[in-house]
């Protein structure tokens, strides 16, 4: 399966799935690793033949969404952002719950992958902020479309590369046993995983923090990205925090204002 073939394959489905076909510019091996072995697996020769088979087979189109799904991740993935993070949203969020009776920090991943970013912020709150900020809670749920990387996430155990960019002392909460970083049950147990596709399922509490980076502002198409900021609205609390990638774009108007720049943090406006 060559580049060109795979180029093929996205213009025309990316549409049809409701997918950005310039969103897979730089991620797009990954799609033609997954759609060449799919290939190979149905004893087609031609790419020419695959398109037939998705015309005719609405399964198949299941299938190449799938593929479509770019599971990149890591833990601190974009250091001044998580730095930002430690330093000044999540603290706050914090303080501001303390001021309610039942002072909980509430936060959801949506397309959390295995676990990297969720259990990145629960390694921040028990390492560094719960101290800091005695009797608030973190809820922590995280939610993505592929089962497998949700079974990962439950198994907490990833290749040491994954943990490369967490500074020293949230790393050494990892046991290392070869070429294997597993996190301690005590830090898994923070979060809560299910599988569910963000286009459909939100959770159905009000919330302080949705973090949704490197997903939809980069692969849905307009209108699909304008429905999830819309469900973000609603559940998101005024002065909640919205976490959307470093390089990624709000659409239209919208009530937020950046945290800092170039960090893809905003805050949700009180109006
Ligand atoms: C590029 S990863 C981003 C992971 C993490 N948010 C980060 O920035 O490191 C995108 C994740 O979204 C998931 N995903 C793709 N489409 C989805 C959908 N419609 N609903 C839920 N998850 C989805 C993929 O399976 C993948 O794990």
């Amino acid at each position: 399966m060559t580049d060109d073939d795979c180029v093929r394959i996205l213009r025309e489905w990316c549409p049809r799935h409701g997918l950005r076909f310039e969103g897979f510019r730089r991620v797009r091996s990954q799609v033609r690793k997954r759609i060449g072995r799919r290939l190979v697996e149905l004893g087609l020769a031609a790419v020419e033949r695959y398109l037939e088979r998705l015309e005719a087979d609405p399964a198949e189109q299941l299938q190449l969404e799938s593929f479509c799904r770019i599971s990149i991740s890591r833990f601190y993935r974009d250091r001044l952002v998580f730095d930002r993070l430690r330093e000044a949203e999540l603290p706050r969020l914090a303080r501001e719950a303390l001021e309610s009776p039942q002072p909980k920090v509430r936060i959801w991943c949506a397309g959390c992958a295995s676990g990297e970013e969720p259990y990145t912020i629960a390694l921040l709150w028990s390492l560094e902020l719960a101290d800091r900020f005695p009797g608030c809670t973190l809820e922590l749920s995280a939610t993505d479309a592929n089962a497998a990387l949700i079974d990962r996430a439950h198994r907490g155990e990833y290749p040491a590369g994954s943990i490369r960019d967490l500074p020293a002392p949230f790393r050494s909460a990892f046991e290392i046993v070869g070429r294997t970083a597993i996190l301690p049950v005590q830090f898994r147990s923070l979060a809560s995983f299910s599988v569910a596709d963000v286009r459909t399922v939100f959770p159905d509490r009000e919330l302080d923090g949705i973090f949704c980076r490197n997903l939809p502002f980069t692969y849905f198409e307009l209108e699909a990205q304008r429905r999830f900021l819309e469900a973000v609205d609603r559940i998101l609390r005024p002065g909640g925090l919205l976490a959307i990638g470093a390089k990624e774009v709000l659409p239209g108007d919208h009530r937020f204002r950046e945290s800092a720049p170039g960090t893809g943090l905003f805050v949700r406006s009180s109006e």
